[in-house]
């Protein structure tokens, strides 16, 4: 499978805003959840567009297993390099009707997770909906993405997340600005959306 993100793979990490990005994510999902706590540490966790595992990096110690997938074979390859004993990496789209898929998605999952994903995806309110189907009952999903603006190419609106949330039928939506992250002098603002099952 060839996947254009496969060219951003290496080096990604030695990227400090790839690193920030992450960081700010994993505080921000602290400040939301107690992924913290021991409860957290028999949690099954869905990295849904994980890249090389910046933030899976962060989440894995405080969770139970942490399935991380990408289209990317080379994104995953980074990922599996770093042997991080909980996180079972895999290449694949988990979406794909017509592909096999690789990951147990009946067990589902108490916490879905997508960093900087949905904004690039071509049906993201379909992947949303589907991603909603594997969350077990008061699971968590969890999107982050740059803001759009008025003629931006990419990123999502705080409406677009609120209307996604809402078609997938989410008890509990929150939309809200996350943090913001300095690049080539610009300040550019990164939302975070979350639904509870
Ligand atoms: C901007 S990168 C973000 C990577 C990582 N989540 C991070 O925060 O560093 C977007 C990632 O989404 C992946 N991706 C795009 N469409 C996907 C799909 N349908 N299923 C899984 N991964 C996908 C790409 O391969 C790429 O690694």
């Amino acid at each position: 499978m060839t996947d254009t993100w496969n060219e951003y793979a290496k080096g990604r990490d030695e990227n400090p805003t790839v690193r920030l990005y992450a960081d700010h994510a994993f505080a921000s999902l602290v400040s939301t959840t107690d992924i913290r706590s021991s409860d957290w540490t028999s949690k099954r966790v869905l990295d849904f567009g994980c890249g090389t595992g910046s933030l899976a990096q962060n989440v894995a110690p405080f969770v139970g297993e942490l399935i991380a997938v990408d289209t990317s074979e080379k994104m995953i390859a980074v990922l599996e390099s770093k042997h991080i004993p909980n996180v079972i990496a895999v290449h694949g789209d988990i979406l794909a009707p017509d592909q096999p898929c690789k990951v147990d998605l009946q067990s589902g999952f108490d916490l879905i997770y997508a960093s900087s994903v949905c904004g690039f995806l071509p049906d993201y309110e379909g992947a949303v909906l589907a991603l909603a189907g594997l969350l077990r009952s008061g699971g968590r999903f969890v999107q982050w993405d740059w803001q759009a603006s008025d003629g931006d190419e990419f990123g999502l609106s705080e409406d677009q997340i609120q209307n996604a949330l809402q078609k997938a039928k989410f008890e509990s939506i929150r939309v809200e600005r996350a943090f913001s992250m300095e690049t080539d002098g610009q300040i550019l603002p990164v939302l975070i959306g979350t639904g509870i099952a």
